[in-house]
């Protein structure tokens, strides 16, 4: 967020354009990796250096930054200027430049990142060869994308409110809107995620204006974005990388290549990461109907097969049934080994109420539990509490599911099978 100081000190902004200078890369490259118990240390001989105090503190936090981005950024990270909110909005280079791919396919020269943030899709873009536009309207990120783009002399970055610039028809157009409400923080001091369609910004009308008029457009939306919000003609893909769901990507115009919706999961390598799609089957498998008993293996697919709603393509895939409409979960009479899918073995079926569930788990001597639910409104926590299990350490734990099974809701006793890649 841009600040004010009513005593005209510089800026956020100000500091980030100063580090983005020769003395302020030296600065920052001078700083060791630090633990936060070193930092009035630190701050003293930045100070005896003869360094502005201001400048210094905004050094020790981009390099705090850094390391907090480095899990999420790679090495990257260390190029790089943040600020917490931009880094906690950041698309992942691996799954940016999948993004920039879809641009270069579709034949586009040059794209509009419509909200640019720290800048990590437009310096995929960059690197991909694509002249960039990058837009922001948050001066203190717009300085950390100046920086962030700086390598790359087509790409450039506007100050601006991206709903009052307008790509030329031949163009793309990238829009990644803000999805969490500035300073509203989550009971982890992360800024609060917003879900909801209607609190984008730039707004969900405005991406679809912008899709109207430009040759290829991608907006990179939650993984909780519904696909009956689909609008007609679009792609939507839900991207997972390393068993997360990170985003539903919806593309336009040029950057379709199949209408409807799919699955990419992807699996980080030392290079970026291996991606397979899953996409929907046509007469998938009926799930499992009232009365019907569970064959011996559940599985339960990646998250972002989840989200984009393609489990029937696990039960096709496995040769197995789901649960029940929309449980998500599908049993199989045998274990396929799938990336995209995790097996547990099924030890029991009870009803859903905590006695049979007590009864079935202190009789085998089971300590403690691993809930896991979908499809039944039982809220896991309480439903722990009322099995009221007496597991001190080490002691054996259990993992249930609480779903429905053919329209019953059940507690199924499972065993993790080990991954066998
Ligand atoms: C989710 S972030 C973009 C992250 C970026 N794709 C990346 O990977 O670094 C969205 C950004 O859009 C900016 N934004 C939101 N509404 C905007 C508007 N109307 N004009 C310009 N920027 C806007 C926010 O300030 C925020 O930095």
């Amino acid at each position: 967020m841009t600040t004010e100081d009513p005593a005209g000190a510089a800026t956020a902004a100000d500091l980030l354009r100063r580090l983005h200078t020769p003395e302020g890369e030296a600065l920052l490259a001078s700083l060791p990796d630090y633990a936060e118990e070193d930092v009035i240390a630190l701050t003293r001989r930045l100070r005896e250096a003869g360094t502005d105090p201001a400048l210094a503190a905004a050094a020790l936090t981009q390099s705090r930054l850094r390391s907090r981005a480095r899990g999420r950024l790679g090495p990257l990270a260390d190029r790089l200027l943040h600020t917490a909110e931009g880094l906690e909005q950041a698309t992942r280079p691996a799954v940016a430049r999948r993004h920039a791919a879809r641009f270069v396919d579709a034949g586009v020269e040059h794209v509009w990142d419509l909200g640019c943030g720290l800048g990590l899709d437009a310096l995929a873009m960059a690197q991909a060869g694509l002249a960039v536009t990058a837009v922001e309207r948050d001066e203190e990120v717009a300085a950390a994308a100046v920086h962030n783009l700086a390598a790359y002399p087509g790409a450039r970055v506007l100050v601006a409110d991206a709903t009052e610039v307008s790509p030329d028809p031949g163009d793309g157009a990238w829009l990644d809107p803000a999805r969490r409400t500035p300073g509203v923080a989550d009971a982890r001091g992360r800024t609060r995620r917003l879900f909801r369609l209607a609190d984008l910004s730039p707004s969900w009308a405005h991406v679809q204006q912008v899709a109207a008029r430009a040759r290829a457009t991608g907006a990179k939306l939650s993984p909780g974005f519904r696909a009956t919000d689909l609008p007609e003609g679009t792609e939507a893909e839900w991207v997972g990388i390393d068993g997360d769901a990170v985003e539903c990507v919806v593309w336009w115009g040029a950057a379709v290549r199949d209408p409807g919706v799919s699955a990419v999961v992807g699996a980080s390598t030392p290079e970026g990461a291996d991606w397979l799609t899953v996409r929907p089957v046509a007469d998938p498998p009926p799930p499992l109907g009232p009365g019907e008993d569970p064959p011996p293996f559940l599985a339960e697919p990646d998250r972002a097969v989840l989200a984009a709603g393609l489990t029937a393509s696990l039960s096709a895939a496995v040769g197995g049934r789901e649960l029940d409409a929309g449980t998500g979960y599908v049993v199989a009479p045998a274990v396929v080994d799938l990336p995209w899918a995790r097996w547990f073995e099924v030890e029991e079926v009870l009803p859903l109420h905590a006695r049979p569930v007590r009864g079935w788990l202190r009789e085998r001597g089971y300590g403690t539990v691993t809930v896991k639910k979908r499809g039944v409104p039982t809220d896991p926590e309480r439903f722990r509490s009322e099995l009221r299990l007496r597991g001190g350490r080490g002691a054996p734990a259990a993992t249930l599911v609480l779903t429905r099974v053919g329209g019953t809701p059940s507690a199924l006793v499972v065993r993790p099978l080990p991954a066998t890649r």
